[in-house]
């Protein structure tokens, strides 16, 4: 199958506030596409998604020289890498970058920080803060959904469990913004500079925390990281190791994906009045089912990345030995070849847990649990809340964050009626 006479352009701002069309287009035509602009091999369907995921031997985490890096990539990265010599720490490959042993040593560390009944004890400060939030702005009849409630109610809830102080949250989520922004791989050497000068800036902030708790351990999620030693290591986590998880794997891994996938659910319910109806007719069934469509239809996390350990012949396309892999869960989640009428938010969907917009296999997400208690909470204090909401402006287009990797909408103004 020919991968080259297909036209999509991940980098043109239409196709990112609508990649849909584009990724339907891969699907059919060229499911594992080499994508001109990045040299990356870019996969699409469901089936195919998933069998990436799942096979760790052909293709793996560790970012390693890609053969597709340009002079300029590289000089830029030295840059950037000076710029962390310089003025701050050198983060270290992250969870996520790692692979199996090293990857399953430094996980088990995350799982019994996130285990399940740890965050069960959440719910209460979720509620909480959900609760606060509401009671800032229910009473004005409108908002803008994202930033009064779907970029603080994970940010708070990840920030405090970080040792963090909750009037900091506004400035931590530029930082983040500024991380994510570098991950996007649409900056400019100059934007991609700041960016990491304003991560030094995070990193400052966070390293008197580290050493505080080093001291005094207390009960939150980062006094486990910091504290906990890793056996099969004889040794807790290194400076250029937290620094590295507070910015990827935490903050942005914990807010921003969760953020979006709040602000996705709204903007879906905006188009789908009749699953509005039905899911203030029964929140009990309905809300975690919300849940699942909101993440694969809009799925936060677009596309992440592989590299391939060996040839590996997809689709009759051969991925050679080093090259990145793009796989797309957001395509995978609308494939026809897997849920029906794939494009539709439907809350009495038989397969929407089989969503894979966490991902599949040993990186599945760490923090699904915590962000599906999260939405679960927050779409449930929205429906408790309000009675009925309408779009301000009912012709607004949605627009969001240029990147290649994930999905943030930027605004979403809501008028609505307050529940008496
Ligand atoms: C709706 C919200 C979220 C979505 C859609 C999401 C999505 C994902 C995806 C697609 C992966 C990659 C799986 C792979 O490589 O195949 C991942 C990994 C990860 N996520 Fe999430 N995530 C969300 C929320 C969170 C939260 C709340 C946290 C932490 C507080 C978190 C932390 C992580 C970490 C640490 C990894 C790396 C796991 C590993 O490589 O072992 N995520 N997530």
């Amino acid at each position: 199958m020919s991968t080259s006479n297909v036209e999509v352009n991940f980098f043109d701002p239409a196709t990112n506030d609508c990649p849909y069309h584009a990724y339907k287009t891969l699907r059919d035509e060229a499911p594992v596409w080499l994508d001109p602009r990045t040299g990356m091999y870019v996969i699409t369907r469901y089936e195919d998604v998933r069998a990436v995921v799942m096979d760790t031997t052909n293709f793996v985490n560790q970012r390693q020289a890609s053969r597709v890096a340009t002079p300029e990539m590289i000089e830029r990265q030295k840059k950037i890498i000076d710029l962390y010599k310089e003025k701050g720490w050198v983060p270290a490959p992250t969870l996520a970058g790692r692979d199996d042993p090293n990857h399953k040593e430094m996980r088990g560390l995350f799982d019994h920080a996130f285990r399940p009944s740890r965050i069960k004890q959440l719910d209460p400060v979720v509620e909480g803060v959900a609760r606060e939030l509401f009671a800032k702005f229910v009473d004005e009849g409108q908002c803008d959904w994202v930033r009064a409630f779907a970029v603080p109610l994970p940010l708070i809830v990840i920030g405090v469990q970080m040792g963090a102080n909750q009037e900091d949250i506004w400035q931590i989520k530029a930082w983040t913004d500024a991380w994510v922004q570098r991950l996007g791989m649409m900056q400019t050497e100059e934007e991609a500079l700041w960016s990491t000068e304003m991560e030094i800036e995070a990193q400052h902030y966070f390293q008197p925390i580290f050493e505080r708790l080093r001291v005094e351990p207390n009960d939150t999620l980062l006094s486990d990281l910091v504290n906990t030693v890793i056996p099969e290591w004889g040794r807790t986590l290194t400076d250029e190791e937290l620094h590295a998880e507070m910015m990827a794997d935490t903050f942005v891994g914990g807010s921003e994906t969760s953020t979006n996938a709040l602000s996705g659910g709204i903007m879906l319910l905006t188009q789908h009045p009749d699953q509005w109806a039905k899911l203030k007719s029964n929140p009990d069934k309905y809300v975690p089912q919300l849940v699942e469509e909101a993440v694969r239809l809009e799925g936060p996390v677009q596309g992440l990345f592989r590299t391939a350990a060996a040839d590996v012949e997809m689709h009759g396309v051969t991925i050679p030995k080093g090259a990145i892999v793009n796989i797309r869960y957001a395509a995978a989640n609308r494939d026809e070849r897997h849920f029906e009428n794939p494009d539709a938010l439907d809350l009495d969907r038989s397969n929407s847990r089989s969503q894979i917009g966490f991902g599949a296999g040993v990186h599945f997400c760490l923090g699904a649990p915590l962000a599906r208690r999260e939405l679960a909470i927050g779409f449930r204090a929205f429906v408790d809340n309000i009675d009925d909401f309408e779009l301000i402006d009912p012709n607004m287009s949605f627009e969001y964050q240029k990147n290649f990797a994930l999905r943030a909408l930027t605004s979403l103004p809501i008028r609505f009626t307050k529940a008496t």
